[in-house]
């Protein structure tokens, strides 16, 4: 179990201008560390949520979420990590975005598909995710595969978005320039007068230019931030799947993975920190 500690109480070096936080996570018990990542990740996934500072979110296909009550670590958003992608130039792109489910065969990330990232994601499928609770100094990272959710996914999830988020999806061509935010409002009002809120959820349909990702992981990290930043870090890959940079390899496709479960399929390596 995550012991409860606060940040705040933690030394800080005020030797230097920048005050500087000694990261005191808790250490990974090598013996007790899984062959396949599914259960060191899904538990992380939990503790994070069950520490989110306010409310419920969904993790692992059920709500979960604790108020703290300001004693010990928290968690703000425990959904949010950063996707990174890489432009049809080769460029890379980073932005947050919530990840609404996680299961062995991976993240499950809602968005518009006609925004930048999905654009990248369908030239580029190949992706990279850092998925970090500075609150209780853990960080998982992955490699992976995006692809795209089957439609009836995601009609399930829209249809338990709010009202308003509903109508926003319809109203927002994500990504794309704006003469100015009233153009957006009118819209809006427009598709408030079309589809009204009658409370049930399928009033507003789901945008064809809607939908989500699955991002399959072919390698894992797990961080905890430990004192004197001699951390801990572990990573777990599918060998079978990664090139000779430790990346997922060119031209792999989604048949060709494993799930995050599945302990014939995963190797695990400590890193230096
Ligand atoms: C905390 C947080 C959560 C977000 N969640 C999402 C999300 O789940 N889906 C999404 O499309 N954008 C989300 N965004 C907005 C994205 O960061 C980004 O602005 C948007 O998706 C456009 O990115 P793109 O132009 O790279 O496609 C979120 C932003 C923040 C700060």
């Amino acid at each position: 179990m995550l012991k409860a500690m606060d940040p705040s109480d933690l030394p800080a070096d005020r030797s230097r201008r920048v005050q500087r936080l000694e990261y005191a996570g808790e250490a990974l018990d090598v013996d007790a560390l899984p062959t396949a990542p599914w259960a060191l990740v899904e538990d992380w996934v939990r503790v994070a949520h069950e520490r989110a500072v306010s409310g419920t979110s969904r993790a692992g296909g059920r709500r979960v979420g604790a108020r703290v009550d300001g004693v010990g670590p928290t968690v703000i958003e425990p959904a949010a990590l950063e996707l990174a992608t890489v432009d049809a130039e080769g460029a890379p792109d980073v932005r947050t975005v919530l990840c609404r489910d996680i299961s062995p065969e991976g993240l499950q990330l809602f968005t518009s598909l006609v925004s930048a990232k999905a654009r990248q994601i369908q030239h580029e499928p190949r992706v990279a995710v850092t998925w970090t609770w500075p609150g209780i100094f853990r960080a998982l990272r992955f490699r992976g595969l995006a692809e795209e959710l089957p439609r009836d996914v995601v009609d399930e999830y829209f249809r338990n978005r709010p009202w308003g988020a509903r109508i926003g999806a319809h109203a927002s061509r994500q990504s794309h320039p704006l003469e100015n935010r009233d153009e957006l409002v009118a819209r809006e009002a427009e598709l408030v007068a079309r589809w009204p809120d009658t409370g049930a959820e399928t009033d507003v349909p789901t945008p064809e230019h809607w939908g989500g990702f699955l991002v399959r992981p072919t390698s894992v990290e797990v961080w905890t931030g430990r004192v004197s930043r001699l951390h801990d870090r572990w990573r777990w890959v599918q060998p079978e799947a990664v090139g000779g940079t430790g990346g997922p390899r060119p031209g792999l496709q989604g048949g060709d993975l494993a799930p995050l479960d599945d302990d014939a399929a995963w190797t695990r390596t400590l890193l230096q920190p």
